[in-house]
Formats: C-alpha cells, structure tokens, sequence
C-alpha cells in the first residue's frame, strides 16, 4: 500500500473550516511521526488551525509558524449491546423524546452545560462565541436528522434537569451531548438517560455504542465505567494556531 506523503498528513477538514471561517485540518502522530515536518508543510497550505492527536504530551508551545494549545484531551469509550436484551421494565416516566424542530433557550443552557470541558470552550484563539454557536449548530443538526436521531429530557420540578442526545448510524448508536443540571446531579439521572438510550437502541437493532468525552472529565469517565462502557482509544489533544506575521 502506498505510503501517505508526508504532505497529506494533516487531513483538511470541510466542515471546520466553513464553520470557523478559516482553514482547519487534523494531524493524528499516532499514524504520522514528524510534528515539525508536517506543520512546516502546513505553513505553505495555508492552514490557520490544526487539531493535533497525540499519543504522549507534547511539551512545546510554539513549532515552525504554530502556536500550541492543550485542549485537555480526548477519550472514547465503548460498550457493546449485542447481547442485551429487550428489557422488560417500564421506561422512566421523565424521561422523554424532545418534539419540538428548534432548540429552546432552556435546552441549550444545558446543552451548554454538557461542553463545560469542551476543547471549544478551552480555546481562547478561537473567535468569541465559537463555543456557544457550535453547540447549537449540534443540537439544530441532531433536530434535523431525525429519525436517525433522537434527543432526550429528563424533566424534573417542571424543568429540564437533563439531557442526551443520541445518533443511529447503521449498527452503531453515538452519544453525543449529556448534561444534568448541578442541583440534580448524582441522583442516578445520567444514568438513567444513558439506559434511556440503550432501550433505544435495542428497538432499533443496534450492537454497539460510542460516546467520547475529556481526558479532564472526571464524572463522566465516571460515569461511563459505572455504566460499563469500556476504554477503547485516548489520546492527548492540541489546538495549534497559525502564529499572525507582524508586518515588516
Ligand atoms: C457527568 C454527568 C452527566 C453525570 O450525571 P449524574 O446524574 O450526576 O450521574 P449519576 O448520578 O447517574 O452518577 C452515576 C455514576 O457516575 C459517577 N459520577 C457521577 N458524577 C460524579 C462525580 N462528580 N465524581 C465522580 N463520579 C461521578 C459515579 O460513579 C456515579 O455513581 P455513584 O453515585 O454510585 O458513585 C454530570 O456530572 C454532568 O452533567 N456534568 C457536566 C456536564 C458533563 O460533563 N457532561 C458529560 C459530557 S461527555
């Protein structure tokens, strides 16, 4: 098989790029070793940001034309449903699908809530207000693949207190956001909206299910392994930013 040239190394990526308005590309060293090289040849591409996956720390805050930030790492955990059965339980009566086309101010408080660690947030290079409309932009675009998505509110004292959202791809189910409001937390109702969604997938013949989160993030990773999801992939995450050339 054909080696990738070192200049195709960092992937440019459609969707970032027109949503920040600028040229974003990912760069993985897990499959590509020379951090230097690549951003060297980024440079002369053009690209503005460059998502940076990597498999150990990376010390340095400034290589070739790129300033570096730790964005806190990324983690994906698994858990595998095939065996599962239907369960035979009532499902929770507070929890429900959200029916309305357009996300509503309550909502995407708590969608907001579910990125306190996001990357986005973290990012202070990026333009302000990136974080809050990106997150939006998710929930408008999980409204409008249904029926191969779903979100779901848990409501509690007339009010959302929770949500998930969750994505059908074939076999495979994702978890996209979670959040439960602070004073509602650690009453079982993370829990009980991840065990909404296998219900879920079990109606919808899925085998597996995906969620990722921060490396940071303590109570979901909590979370998940309660829940027996298993580790599957980790790795440090770095945001670098094309350094502006004063002029001359
Ligand atoms: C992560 C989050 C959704 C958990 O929701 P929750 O309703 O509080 O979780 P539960 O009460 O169902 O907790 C179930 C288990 O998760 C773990 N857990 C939850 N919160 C935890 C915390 N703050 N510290 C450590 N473990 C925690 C525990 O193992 C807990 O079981 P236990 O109570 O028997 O010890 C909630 O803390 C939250 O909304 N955080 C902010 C948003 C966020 O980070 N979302 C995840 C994005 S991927």
């Amino acid at each position: 098989m054909r080696k990738p040239v070192v200049d195709e190394a960092v992937r440019y990526l459609a969707w970032d790029s027109q949503f920040f308005d600028k040229r974003v590309g990912v760069f993985d060293m897990r499959a590509n070793k020379s951090l230097e090289l690549a951003l060297g040849l980024a440079v002369q591409k053009r690209y503005e940001l460059i998502y940076i996956y990597s498999p150990f720390a990376i010390k340095e805050t400034l290589i070739s034309q790129y300033s570096l930030l730790d964005v806190g790492g990324h983690i994906t955990f698994t858990k595998d449903i095939s065996h599962h059965e239907v369960r035979k339980v009532k499902l929770a009566s507070e929890i429900s699908e959200y029916q309305r086309d357009d996300p509503t101010p309550e909502l995407l408080r708590i969608a907001l809530l579910s990125g306190h660690l996001s990357r986005f947030k973290i990012d202070f290079l990026l333009p302000i207000g990136s974080f809050e409309r990106l997150y939006e932009t998710w929930l408008a675009k999980t409204l409008g693949n249904r029926p191969n998505a779903a979100i779901y509110t848990y409501q509690a004292d007339g009010r959302i207190a929770g949500f998930i959202t969750a994505e059908w791809n074939n076999s495979k189910c994702t978890i996209g956001l979670l959040a439960v409001l602070e004073s509602y937390q650690g009453q079982g109702i993370g829990a009980r909206l991840i065990k909404h969604v296998e219900d879920a997938c079990m109606a919808n013949k899925v085998i597996s299910i995906e969620v990722k989160t921060q490396l940071s993030n303590a109570s979901a990773r909590a979370l998940y392994l309660k829940n027996f999801f298993a580790e599957q992939d980790r790795s440090f995450l770095y945001h670098a930013h094309i350094v502006e050339q004063s002029e001359q």
